[in-house]
């Protein structure tokens, strides 16, 4: 349960918001790779933190993500024409370079003029098809993370991108939380078509018990937490990681990436990685995609791309969020396709922003609970001038996994890189 005051300053994400200031501290992404994938094509309109970009990749190449609206008369340059070494805004034709220079102001006679001022620009970086950026202070620019996926050959890498009409935290709760598995995606994990690979192997076995036993630590760079759930006298141990501010180690191999895009609305990005595995090929690519709910056709039917967020595709109380009544009568028990479009609906139905000053948290809710203190504690240490929980932080070493052990097993020693700061924290 939280006060108003604490869900307020746990959720929002504007420039001038506690933890807006917080996560800006941080490289997250933008957007993938695949959907600026060519020299000159068409910019693509970017919400992050609540802010309006415009991403291009000009003629030559290079990507620039600018502040959308153009700083002569603020015109959106989302309309403006992409050209050989920048954005053309097509009011009154200034060119803008992917760093921000000004190069052209076709309208005003004084040639010096353009040299007065920049557009506000931001740096970018691609890496594991995905391409990231800052938006915090330009002197204090921090090193670029270090997950693994990210340095990975390409064919053992698969990014995609989802969105959800909801805060961010409403989507970290639900990767946060076993016991969830083992109910809202019961009838999926028992589906008999589901494809033979990894990710739905992993994960099946959680349809048997839904009071995994849950057990919660917070780290230097947020909480890991282990779920185990005995079977057939093992322990099912699943073991995730939760990085500041919004950064989740799935144990099943994906770093998930919550990012806000405005406080209303998140961007899911899940990278799928585990060192061996060809995600970037097919048929492992289709297939993983398809488990996950990622696919272009459920994104698309269920409004989760940005094209089609915006439209009645978007699952809302209009359309009964997608749920097929009849066939939860027969039997499934949410009546809706897929894991993803689940998690969607349960994120979403409960509006923007989640009212927390009513809800009653349980022992199977531990990790989120703990989450909530580590995003507040952050929040509050950067407006006192500190830096936020994991800043700086090398986030190499650290794994989600979800193995078979003997049972009575710590599942501490699977994470060596634990980095437990219990005794530390108030
Ligand atoms: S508003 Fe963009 S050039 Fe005038
Ligand atoms: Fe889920």
């Amino acid at each position: 349960m939280l006060s108003r005051e604490e869900n307020e300053l746990l959720c929002r994400v504007g420039r001038d918001t506690q933890m807006g200031q917080a996560v800006r501290h941080f490289w997250m992404p933008a957007f993938l790779s695949s959907e600026l994938p060519e020299p000159g094509g068409d910019p693509l309109h970017i919400e992050l933190l609540n802010e309006n970009l415009v991403a291009f990749r000009d003629h030559n190449g290079q990507l620039g993500l600018l502040d959308e609206m153009c700083c002569h008369r603020g015109a959106s340059l989302t309309v403006g024409r992409v050209e050989e070494c920048g954005i053309r805004c097509i009011y009154h034709g200034w060119l803008f370079a992917p760093d921000g220079t000004v190069l052209e102001t076709p309208n005003v006679p004084d040639g010096r003029f353009k040299a007065r001022f920049k557009a506000k620009s931001y740096p970018v970086r691609e890496a594991g098809g995905v391409v990231w950026t800052y938006l915090g202070d330009p002197d204090k620019v921090p090193a670029f993370p270090d997950f693994p996926a990210l340095t990975a050959p390409k064919q053992q890498v698969l990014a995609t991108f989802g969105i959800f009409g909801c805060n961010y935290v409403q989507v970290l709760e639900g990767l946060l939380d076993s016991s969830h598995l083992s109910l809202l995606h019961k009838s999926q994990l028992a589906a008999k078509d589901l494809p033979d690979i990894a990710f739905v192997r992993k994960t099946s076995h959680m349809q048997f018990d839904a009071t995994p036993r849950i057990e919660v630590e917070e780290t230097e760079f947020g909480l890991h937490y282990g779920a185990i759930r005995e079977v057939d006298g093992h322990a099912e141990t699943n073991v995730t990681g939760f990085i500041a501010p919004f950064f989740i180690l799935n144990p099943n191999d994906m770093t998930i990436i919550t990012v806000p895009l405005t406080d209303e609305k998140t961007g899911f990005y899940l990278i799928a990685y585990d060192g061996e595995s060809r995600y970037g090929e097919e048929p492992l690519s289709s297939q993983h995609l398809k488990a996950t709910g990622f696919d272009r056709a459920s994104l698309e039917a269920f409004g989760m791309t940005r094209k089609t967020f915006g439209t009645t595709a978007r699952p809302q109380r209009a359309n009964g969020f997608h749920q097929d009544r009849a066939a939860m009568r027969a039997g499934h028990f949410t009546g809706l396709p897929g894991l993803t479009p689940e998690d969607l609906v349960v994120a979403v139905s409960g509006g923007g922003i989640r009212d927390r000053r009513s809800e009653h948290l349980s022992s199977a809710d531990a990790a989120i609970a703990k989450m909530y203190r580590v995003l507040l504690r952050s929040a509050r240490q950067v407006s006192e001038g500190g830096k936020p929980v994991a800043y700086g932080q090398s986030v190499a070493s650290l794994r989600g996994r979800r193995v078979r052990l003997p049972l009575g097993t710590d599942w501490r020693t699977l994470v060596p890189d634990h980095k437990l700061v219990r005794a530390k924290v108030a």
